[in-house]
């Protein structure tokens, strides 16, 4: 079975070759991206979250797979990597690229649930993945990459990626499945909410900050 991804973001390889040039070595790898887009594609009209933007590759799988009406927030703690990632996406109005930090972005957003989250930067992930679980809708997926060993990962990485791994797939609210497939999955989805929980967003989205 060949599982390379049998299509391919016009904006990839560009993105990729910016990356190269800056030694940017974190963006997904093809088959998450393909992923991504399929993932995307099943929320037509959705909002979508991606923490960590990076050089923008994730960002390029998820927009093919999203409806004219979807729309994606992406936030990166760095203005650099981010104005890549802006250089060659910024013009589809369907994205929106913030620069903050991914835990007080967690801290203050207060617009409508997402139909999928990325969480591909520690807030979200490693710590604070419930608060963004809250932030999904009944339904709305979540999606964890770089979860297998790799050799550059300084030592104390591993007990983090094990203690996300045992903890994801019993949380509250969160459906969970681990896939040893590309760099090392973890695929979600929200189910209940908590007591007391608000179901219904309490406040219209926020214009997200600048690019
Ligand atoms: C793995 S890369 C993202 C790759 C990208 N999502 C992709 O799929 O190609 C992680 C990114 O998270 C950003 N980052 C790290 N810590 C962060 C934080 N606390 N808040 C926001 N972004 C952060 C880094 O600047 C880096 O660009």
């Amino acid at each position: 079975m060949d599982d390379t991804p049998a299509f391919r973001p016009r904006a990839l390889d560009a993105i990729l070759a910016d990356a190269a040039a800056r030694g940017f070595r974190l963006s997904c790898e093809e088959r998450t991206g393909s992923l991504l887009a399929v993932l995307a594609a099943s929320k037509p009209g959705g909002l979508f979250l991606e923490l960590g933007t990076g050089v923008g590759a994730g960002t390029a799988w998820l927009l093919p797979g999203m409806s004219p009406d979807a729309r994606l927030l992406s936030v990166d703690n760095d203005p650099a990597v981010l104005a890549v990632a802006a250089r060659h996406l910024g013009r589809d109005g369907r994205v929106s690229f913030t620069v903050a930090d991914a835990g007080e972005w967690l801290d203050s957003y207060r617009g409508p649930r997402f139909a999928l989250a990325y969480a591909d930067c520690f807030p979200g992930k490693f710590h604070r993945a419930g608060d963004l679980l809250r932030l999904l809708e009944p339904g709305g997926l979540y999606l964890a990459d770089d979860l297998l060993p790799q050799a550059t990962w300084p030592q104390e990485h591993q007990q983090r990626v094990d203690a996300f791994l045992a903890q994801l797939p019993g949380h509250p609210g969160l459906l969970a499945a681990p896939m040893a497939w590309a760099s090392g999955l973890l695929l979600g989805s929200r189910t209940r909410f908590a007591a007391g929980e608000p179901r219904q967003p309490t406040e219209a989205a926020r214009p997200p900050g600048g690019r």
